[in-house]
């Protein structure tokens, strides 16, 4: 159990879309992919945030929709980010073909997945949602509300069309609906997967509970879960 807050300096701060920053920062603590840190924001508190980059230099993605996060992206180079962490367990790792099934910013945290054995799902409310571009354009399969990039509908229109029997892991992770179409939908295909859940996180060690879904914890035996 950590409660332990440090800092790290910002390296870099890339604008991904009108209202979404990845923050580069140097830290030398070993992650892996799926495990969340606990931002601080003075004035605010603590705010829970995945790690988009898990090597050197890590990073976090913060889509601004609250003041906390507009006073986080709005950070710049040199400046401190304070922190602690990481926590929770991690998505496995896989050596073969991985599917990566993502709505909106819920990308983030499989962003370090990311590799060229990687196929991805991405849905989108509109074209001008996207984040990590240079990443997702051709290897990612689109689809948006408004039909202004890739296929007009949700995840689920997308995944019909994928053979799932080519891939030995699929990722999920994004808005609970979606999650839940998904699981669905995978229920009895005989597919290994694993779901990212998202909830408030207050102490992240196991002693608020304020991340139990039906008796569990979301920080310290989440967020991620198999099917
Ligand atoms: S955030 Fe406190 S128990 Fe999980």
């Amino acid at each position: 159990m950590c409660f332990k807050m440090r800092y790290s300096y910002i390296i870099e701060n890339v604008m991904e879309n009108e209202n979404t920053h990845t923050i580069f920062f140097d830290a030398d603590f070993n992650a892996l992919p799926g495990q969340f840190i606990m931002v601080w924001v003075p004035g605010y508190g603590e705010i829970p945030l995945s790690l988009s980059c898990t090597g050197k230099p890590k990073a976090i993605t913060i889509k601004a929709y609250n003041e906390p996060g507009m006073k986080l992206i709005n950070y710049k180079k040199g400046d401190k980010l304070f922190y602690r962490g990481p926590y929770g367990n991690h998505f496995s790792l896989v050596d073969g073909k991985k599917l990566i099934i993502a709505a909106g910013s819920g990308i983030a945290s499989m962003h370090p997945l990311i590799d060229d054995n990687s196929i991805i799902i991405e849905s989108l409310k509109r074209a001008s949602d996207i984040i990590f571009e240079k990443e997702l354009k051709g290897r990612a399969i689109f689809t948006t509300d408004d039909g202004t990039l890739g296929i007009k509908g949700h995840v689920i229109d997308a995944l019909k069309n994928v053979n799932l029997n080519d891939f030995d892991m699929i990722y999920v992770c994004g808005p609970e609906l979606m999650m839940k179409s998904v699981f669905d939908f995978l229920k009895d295909k005989n597919v290994r997967a694993e779901f990212s859940l998202e909830r408030e996180m207050k102490c992240a060690v196991g002693i608020c509970d304020s991340c139990s879904v039906s008796g569990i914890q979301l920080c310290t035996e989440g967020p991620v879960f198999t099917n």
